[in-house]
């Protein structure tokens, strides 16, 4: 009989919930025993380690489609990775962990985790050694390469186009427009769809720059005069500091546009799980479970192609752009970015949003 253990890392989105309940599944129906890691790496860290034993009402199915951790995926400021490494604590972290997870006597770890996660779990990975590590992406930033899908991705686009639906209702009776920042860290990608899903009048993202008084421009000679400008929170402004959609939005008011900004943020992690998340959390947790009766270690599950498979954790390190951490050189992450070619650049220019200076 194996025993597995499940932990969620970095922060939370929905979908952890369904990924964590279709492994006990699996696992129970192979005869493996599932303990799940409390608090990700800080539960791991602490002597003993805090877990739980699975049994079969330790997550109802009905509390599957909740967003959260029902794991937590660790507190604010706790040691991690990150904080470890920004303190000069890394090495005496990494033996902490190595010791926890040898006395748990685990013949695998599914790491439930973000692109920061993953990186720093192949950059730290002799903590590993002597059991299976498969990775599972999560993340509502979808900056993770070699995967075509996260889990969470889906249910944020849905969160944020539900939130601008409401949005637009009141901006057409005022007359005027919203500049509404999303997440995604230096990715575009979550700004991008639930733009195209609520036909934003532009969308702003990192990867692509823009251009002032072209924004005004095509506000100016928009259709309606009230929409939503949809700007992501890692797009930034030459000589300027502070929020985006807030500069965005002295800018326009400059121009002579009615705004007001609107901020979703955590709501955009929240939210019942969808549908398409809810399979992609059953395909990826189905996935795990067989890389792990196959042998693999350090790998992570991927969709490509459409198809469900794993990928090795050092070609997933070395695809996408690997960047130090400006805040602390010692940590890098893979990261994927929306890319020049992506069909949804060229549909929003079609459909006459503003996407930036793409030519
Ligand atoms: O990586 C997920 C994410 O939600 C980003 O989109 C966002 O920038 C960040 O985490 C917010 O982090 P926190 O919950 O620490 O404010």
């Amino acid at each position: 009989m194996k025993k597995i253990g499940i932990m969620t890392t970095g922060g939370d989105c929905s979908g952890l919930n369904t990924v964590i309940h279709r492994i006990y599944r699996g696992a129970t129906l192979r005869g493996w025993q599932v303990i799940g890691i409390l608090d990700g790496t800080d539960g791991l860290c602490t002597t003993p380690p805090r877990i739980i034993k699975f049994n079969k009402d330790t997550l109802p199915i009905e509390n599957a489609r909740l967003a959260g951790s029902f794991l937590h995926n660790g507190h604010a400021g706790a040691l991690n990775f990150e904080t470890a490494a920004a303190t000069g604590k890394l090495p005496h972290f990494n033996k902490q962990l190595r010791k926890s997870l040898q006395e748990l006597n685990l013949d695998a770890l599914i790491l439930i985790g973000g692109n920061g996660s993953i990186s720093l779990a192949w950059r730290n990975r002799e903590i590993y050694s002597g059991l299976q590590l498969v990775c599972i992406p999560k993340t509502i930033d979808m900056d993770i390469p070699l995967t075509d899908k996260t889990i969470g991705f889906n249910t944020a686009v849905q969160q944020l186009t539900s939130f601008c639906d409401q949005l637009m209702l009141t901006a057409r009776s005022h007359h005027r427009w919203f500049i509404t920042q999303t997440m995604g860290r230096d990715c575009g990608q979550l700004a991008l769809n639930a733009g195209i899903a609520i036909g934003a009048t532009a969308i702003l993202i990192p990867e692509i720059k823009f251009d002032i008084n072209s924004l005004v421009a095509h506000i100016k000679n928009a259709p309606t005069d009230y929409g939503i400008i949809l700007v992501s929170e890692g797009v930034s402004l030459r000589g300027h500091s502070g929020k985006p959609a807030d500069i965005i939005s002295r800018k326009l008011t400059a121009a002579g546009i009615t705004n007001r900004t609107a901020f979703p943020e955590h709501t955009q992690r929240v939210g019942d799980t969808t549908a398409a998340d809810r399979i992609l959390a059953t395909r990826m947790a189905d996935c795990a479970l067989h890389a792990i009766e196959n042998n693999e270690t350090y790998v992570m599950t991927a969709i490509n192609d459409c198809e469900c498979k794993t990928v090795s954790l050092n070609e997933f390190f070395h695809a996408g752009s690997v960047n130090p951490d400006p805040n602390i050189p010692d940590i890098q992450t893979s990261d994927a970015y929306v890319s020049p070619d992506d069909p949804l650049l060229d549909i929003a220019t079609d459909m006459g949003i503003y996407i930036g200076e793409t030519k």
